[in-house]
């Protein structure tokens, strides 16, 4: 078998199932996840499992984590049936798992929390804390991320979550690694460090399972693939033999149109942000977006983007520098007067500061607009739903159902949740920070839609996002952040992947 992507590796002679499901099937109350789904993962191999939001991917990665018992159907490891109960004994039968959503201890250092249940122990039976610290060091040098693993994880962002939780995959001997997702929030310096990583685990004959939405990492990474849509298993097939068409067409079951984009004029200067600094996060960021304008922010994990936004959006003040919005200074104390102000933010991390999981898709959606529905604080149940109707329906939100809570909803759906909510609330200057992440293709192209209407309609959009493609086909000018400062501004004609990425490792290139 040859390997898509061109890499030259050397690959184990025979090639046994690590993990086999023989027709598992789970049910959740009404939502059938996994019907009679039958999977091998074999030693040595990449193996992509892709599939809309809500196809199923994370209960099928839950199951062989041990987090969710099957209804009925088998799991084997290494050809044996075997029961895995729990996250401790699938670590014991060699299982690492990077679960989608980071699941850290806030108040434990990084390196506890790399650590959590095997922390190496000392000649006196105590836990070797030094050691702990060099190994979850040596984990992060691997990684090529620069982390202090004394420090607390608490309001680390969410790629540095991610990060974390796949150093916590490696620090142990697996023979099955399991990527829930993990370059949702990564950029590319990052997924390249990863892919190194996944390639040697391949190579040594660890079977790596690999769930991700962006489609050039599944044929640039994967030998195999697996596509699930609606719970069931379409096919499985070598990489090599299919294209990102073929891919779309098997998970939505017709063609998806990406990036449709639409040319808009860019009118007056809507929001200028003139030598904004905050100590330690970013320095001297002037830039205006234009009325009709996507301005793109690139950038590494880190570079100071999401820092920025925050700063706009009233949840931090700034130290220096001035914000105008409409020609008029202002300054937010808090997010509810930047709302107030026309200011509209969908953050990165959904379960922090994004959610309320306990409430229903309609009273998630309609939070922000509440003000504006209902002058006297009056909840009509009605308007709330129809609004949430409308939004949710267009961003396809499954299962359908504004009553639904939102707890329930696979991880892609909750994403689609969090950007309903702010779309409604109809800002002049809309931010979004990775409004893509996790979420499927066709939501992706759906999401790109509304996002190009919205510019058209006259609403200023900053686009933060990890995803080059996105930021190179949607905007129409591309700032580039590096280390808290901006490095490059590109027009979208002569804006390359290469001169972004030059721009935000902070290398010299002629004339950037
Ligand atoms: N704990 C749960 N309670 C209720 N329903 C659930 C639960 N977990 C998953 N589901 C439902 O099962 C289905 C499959 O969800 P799953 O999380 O496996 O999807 P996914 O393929 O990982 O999607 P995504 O790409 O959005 O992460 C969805 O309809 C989801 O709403
Ligand atoms: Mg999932």
């Amino acid at each position: 078998m040859t390997i898509a992507g061109g890499a030259a590796v050397e690959r184990p002679v025979a090639q046994a199932p690590r993990a086999e499901l023989r027709e598992v099937s789970k049910r959740f109350g009404a939502t059938q996840a996994l019907a009679s789904v039958s999977f091998e993962l074999l030693a040595g191999e990449v193996h992509a499992l892709v599939g809309e939001n809500g196809a199923g991917k994370s209960t099928l990665v839950k199951i062989l984590a041990g987090l969710y018992p099957p209804d009925s159907g088998l799991v084997l490891l290494d050809g044996q049936p075997q029961q895995i109960h729990g996250a401790a004994q699938a670590r014991d039968f060699g299982i690492a798992v990077v679960h989608q959503e980071p699941s850290l201890f806030p108040d434990l250092s990084i390196a506890e929390n790399v650590f959590l249940g095997h922390q190496p122990v000392g000649r006196a039976g105590s836990i070797d804390w030094r050691g702990m610290r060099r190994a979850a060091q040596a984990l992060f040098d691997e990684l090529g991320v620069r982390l202090d693993v004394a420090s607390p994880v608490r309001g680390l962002s969410m790629a540095d979550q991610q990060l974390i939780e796949i150093a916590r995959a490696l620090s142990f001997d697996a023979k099955v690694l399991v990527l829930d997702e993990p370059t949702a929030s990564l950029s590319t310096h990052e997924v390249d460090q990863l892919f190194v990583i996944a390639r040697q685990a391949r190579a040594k004959g660890v079977g790596v399972l690999f769930v991700n939405h962006r489609l050039e990492e599944v044929f640039e990474l994967s030998d195999r693939v697996t596509v699930l849509r609606d719970g069931r298993h379409v096919i499985t097939a070598p990489s090599i033999g299919l294209t990102p068409r073929d891919l779309i067409r098997h998970m939505v079951g017709r063609d998806v149109t990406m990036f449709p984009k639409v040319a808009a004029t860019p009118g007056d200067v809507l929001l200028e942000v003139d030598g904004l600094s905050r100590a330690g996060e970013f320095e001297d960021v002037s830039f205006a977006v234009r009325a009709g304008e996507i301005l793109g922010f690139a950038g590494l994990v880190g570079a100071g983007r999401t820092e920025v936004a925050r700063v706009l959006f009233g949840v931090e003040r700034p130290d220096r520098g001035v914000v105008r919005l409409g020609g008029r200074p202002v300054s937010f104390e808090s997010p509810a007067a930047a709302i107030q102000g026309g200011i509209a933010y969908v953050p990165e991390d959904r379960h922090q500061e994004g959610l309320v999981l306990d409430f229903s898709v309609a009273e998630n959606i309609s939070l922000p607009i509440i003000a504006r529905l209902f002058p006297r604080l009056f909840v009509g149940r009605r308007a709330e739903a129809r609004v949430a109707g409308e939004f949710s329906a267009e961003l396809n939100v499954r299962p359908a159902g504004v009553e639904r809570i939102v707890s329930g909803l696979s991880g892609g759906n909750q994403q689609k949740v969090v950007i309903a909510k702010w779309l409604a609330t109809k800002p002049q200057v809309l931010i979004l920070d990775e409004p893509t992440r996790g979420i499927d293709v066709a939501a992706k192209a759906e999401v790109h839609r509304i996002i190009g209407t919205l510019a058209a309609e006259g609403l200023a959009i900053m686009l933060i996002s990890s995803d080059l493609s996105e930021v190179l086909a949607m905007a129409d000018r591309i700032i580039v952040m590096h280390e808290g400062r901006i490095s490059a501004e590109l027009s979208s004609a002569e804006a390359t992947e290469e001169k972004v990425m030059v721009a935000a490792t902070g290398q010299q290139a002629g004339g950037a």
